[in-house]
């Protein structure tokens, strides 16, 4: 499942790894370290380089040569490029971590020692941040979901008469002086990125063992025992509650849906011996199970994708755990809508009435616009149940909202100017990019019903579907209430590999709202 890598800092480079990487700035000469070795070994680094021409050491490239090494054992060099001196912070280290990762595991050893090279030109750059970045970014890019592959099958006891020398590449030594600061520096990072893990496993499990109950289970069951307190609200609670318009949405599915509640009561309440005076932060996510549409059922092809459909319900349960595991003193209430949307003869239909959690009634116009009636209710849910210093939303809401900004960027539509800069800052600090989608009140309007209060689906028809989605949630946010709503559809799931996400479910938002809650709570 989680295959990951194990990260220790140290000082010197130990001499059994027999793989070495050298951090090289572009422009620059080798670092002393690889100098050394150079000088050593008469000059068959710098003679590599020479030869290279095309070798720059841009951010994240690699040169790759082998020193005969002491006692006949091969040592294996890497040269990793950090890019220029000027342009180099922790994102960018973060990323040559990332693009290294790749390079090591493909040759088949086990570890490896990442040497940061200490030049002058390094004076104004703390150190320990950038190993520590180094570092986690060769962890975010390591994970892979292995679970539903087959064990490989043990080796034929064979005529060969050394074991298959090929091994998962798991370890790695990242040596700098600051060794200790570097230390406490990428556990912290990496409790984040055990967040992320979760969030991309939760995407990527198959629908048919992922579904609202199984979910809700996985919870409970990894977050409680880190001290997050979870409430689970099954169909008959959420039908005396009044959320239809949640209920709807799992009606033709065998699997019922579920609300689940995360509570992360961090250092506040027992500082101030109040409870919460000034209210939790609040994350609310969408979690459909699976999406084919309904009774306004999708295109067959590439229906498949539909299981990332709970992205933001992954992102939301991420953050939680990241949150608990490095024990953030903020107050932090997660909502996620759990249900599977699916077609059958007790699915809802086009021109169903919805009593929605918030009192009113929605008029369904398409069963795939569904995301939007989930969230619908876990807005009035955590509206109603506490009092947020400001909501956030994540979901994989609009097709439309990949039409405007691809996969490179989510879409965040903010009611608050404050609010906005916030998720701006968090977002260049930690490279998920945000980009800020307008809300309008014509969109508002153009979700009135003639028959209802609201309907699902825009009269305007397709343009600007994200904004039109936009202005159905604003239905459903309180006079006052400060909210972000991020349309991560075309975010939480990639078809190619990127320096620090591999394909497939991207964990997206746990990152950028992990350093949100810091940057707002923590200072
Ligand atoms: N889950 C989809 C949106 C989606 C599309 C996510 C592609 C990821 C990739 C959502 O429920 C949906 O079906 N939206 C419709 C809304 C329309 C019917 C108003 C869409 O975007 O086409
Ligand atoms: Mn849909
Ligand atoms: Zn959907």
């Amino acid at each position: 499942m989680i295959m990951t890598v194990t990260v220790t800092f140290k000082k010197s480079r130990s001499d059994k790894i027999r793989l070495a990487v050298f951090t090289m700035l572009e422009g620059e000469n080798l670092g002393p370290a690889a100098a050394a070795l150079d000088k050593e070994n008469g000059g068959i680094i710098s003679g590599a380089l020479a030869q290279s021409p095309k070798f720059k050491a841009r951010n994240g490239e690699i040169l790759e040569l082998f020193l005969p090494g002491r006692g006949g054992a091969t040592l294996r060099v890497m040269l990793l490029g950090l890019g220029r001196v000027e342009k180099l912070d922790s994102l960018r280290a973060e990323t040559a971590g990332g693009r290294l990762f790749p390079a090591l595991s493909k040759i088949g050893a086990a570890e490896a020692s990442l040497v940061v090279e200490e030049t002058k030109s390094l004076k104004d750059i703390d150190l320990g941040l950038l190993a520590a970045s180094l570092a986690n970014g060769v962890c975010l890019r390591s994970y892979s979901f292995e679970r539903y592959k087959s064990k490989k099958p043990a080796l034929k006891a064979s005529k060969k008469e050394t074991p298959d020398p090929v091994v998962d590449f798991d370890k790695i030594e990242v040596v700098c002086s600051q060794s200790t600061p570097a230390k406490k520096t990428f556990e912290r990072l990496d409790c984040v990125t055990r967040g992320v893990f979760t969030a991309r496993d939760l995407v990527n499990t198959p629908p048919n063992d992922l579904y609202p109950e199984s979910f809700a289970k996985f919870i409970k069951e990894e977050l409680r025992p880190l001290g997050v307190e979870v409430e689970i609200l099954d169909e008959k609670k959420m039908q005396k509650m009044g959320m239809g318009a949640i209920l709807a949405v799992g009606m033709g599915s065998v699997r019922p849906p579920r609300m689940v509640i995360m509570r992360w009561p961090g250092a506040e309440v027992p500082k101030t011996g109040k409870k919460n005076p000034a209210g939790p932060l609040a994350f609310v996510g969408k979690g459909v199970t699976f999406d084919t549409g309904g009774i306004s059922l999708k295109p067959g092809a590439g229906m498949e994708e539909m299981k990332m459909d709970m992205g933001g319900a992954a992102a939301v349960v991420g953050l939680m755990k990241s949150l608990a595991l490095r024990q953030s003193p903020a107050c932090v209430v997660g909502v996620v809508g759990l249900a599977e949307n699916m077609p059958s003869g007790n699915a809802y239909r086009p021109a169903d009435i919805l009593q929605s959690y918030a009192g009113k009634t929605i008029e369904v116009l398409n069963t795939d616009a569904e995301g939007r009636l989930v969230l619908a209710d876990c807005l009035t849910y955590v509206q109603k149940t506490y009092a947020p210093r400001f909501v956030i939303d994540l979901a994989t809401l609009t097709g439309a909202i990949m039409v405007a900004l691809g996969h490179e960027y989510c879409g965040t539509f903010a009611n608050d100017e404050a609010l906005w800069g916030q998720l701006a800052a968090a977002s260049a600090a930690t490279g998920e990019k945000l980009w800020r989608m307008p809300l309008d009140e014509a969109w508002r309007k153009d979700m009135e019903s003639p028959v209802a209060d609201v309907q699902n689906l825009a009269k305007s028809g397709r343009l600007a579907g994200c904004c039109t989605a936009a202005g159905f949630l604003e239905h459903f946010i309180e006079e006052g209430l400060v909210w972000a709503h991020m349309d991560i559809a075309g975010t939480a799931w990639r078809k190619s590999d990127q320096p620090t996400v591999p394909k497939f479910g991207s964990g997206f938002g746990v990152r950028v709202l992990d350093r949100l809650v810091s940057d707002f709570y923590e200072q």
